[in-house]
C-alpha cells in the first residue's frame, strides 16, 4: 500500500467523524479526558481503541512490546504517572493478547537482538511459575499459559508502582485490571485480577493464578 494511501485513508476518516458530529475534532482539541489507561502490546494485530469500540479522546494508551511494565521504566512510568495525577483516569488496564510473538521469543530464549534484553522480563515471569505452564500439553498452550502469567504479573507491578500507591493512599479511585485478547476471535477474557485497594494486591494475584490452574 503507497503511504499516499494512508493519506487518503485519513481524509475519509477525518470526513466521517466530521459528518457524525460536527464539533468532534474542535471539542477534543480543547481537552482530553479519558477514563481509562490501557497497557497493551505493540502487535500491530491488538489495536485499543478499535477493540473497545472507543474513539479518540477516551482511551489513554501505552504499548510496548508484549505489554511490560518494568519499575525503572521511565516511559511507561510517564504514561502512569500522567494518566493517574493529571487526567485522573479511573480504570488501569493491563491486557495481553493469546500467540503473543514477545512471549513466544522469550519461551523459546530466541536470539532476536536488543529485544532479548526486554524479553528477559517476560522471562522472569515465566520463570517464577514454573507450576502454572507444568501442565501444559502443547507448546501453544504453553505460549497462551505464559501471556496471562505475564498479563497477571503486570497488573501486579502497575499496583506496586509509586504511582499507583500514592493514589491509593489519597484516596483516589483506580482500579487495575489485567485483560487478553483473543486474535482468533476478536474478544476479549478478564483474567479476573481486579484490585483497587493496596491491602488486596497480593489476594487478587493469587486468585487470578488460581483460575488460571482451574481453566485447564
Ligand atoms: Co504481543
Amino acid at each position: 500500500m503507497p503511504l499516499r494511501q494512508l493519506f487518503e485513508n485519513n481524509r475519509q476518516w477525518s470526513q466521517q467523524i466530521n459528518a457524525d458530529d460536527p464539533k468532534f475534532f474542535e471539542k477534543l482539541s480543547k481537552q482530553q479526558s479519558p477514563t481509562y489507561l490501557w497497557i497493551g502490546c505493540a502487535d500491530s494485530r491488538v489495536p485499543a481503541n478499535e477493540i473497545v469500540g472507543l474513539l479518540p479522546g477516551e482511551l489513554f494508551v501505552h504499548r510496548n512490546v508484549a505489554n511490560v511494565v518494568v519499575h525503572s521504566d521511565l516511559n511507561c512510568l510517564s504514561v502512569m504517572q500522567y494518566a493517574v495525577d493529571v487526567l485522573k483516569v479511573k480504570h488501569i488496564i493491563v491486557c495481553g493478547h493469546y500467540g503473543c510473538g514477545g512471549v513466544q521469543a522469550a519461551l523459546r530464549d530466541q536470539r532476536l537482538g536488543l529485544i532479548d534484553n526486554w524479553l528477559r522480563h517476560v522471562q522472569d515471569v515465566i520463570h517464577k511459575y514454573p507450576k502454572h505452564i507444568a501442565n501444559c500439553a502443547t507448546e501453544l498452550d504453553m505460549v497462551n499459559r505464559s501471556c496471562e502469567l505475564n498479563v497477571i504479573e503486570q497488573v501486579l507491578n502497575v499496583g506496586q508502582t509509586t504511582i499507583v500507591q500514592a493514589a491509593w493512599d489519597r484516596g483516589q479511585n483506580v482500579t487495575i485490571h489485567g485483560w487478553i485478547y483473543g486474535l482468533q476471535n476478536g474478544l476479549l477474557k478478564d483474567l479476573k485480577a481486579t484490585v483497587n485497594d493496596p491491602s488486596k494486591l497480593k489476594d487478587a494475584q493469587a486468585r487470578a493464578l488460581e483460575g488460571l490452574m482451574e481453566s485447564k
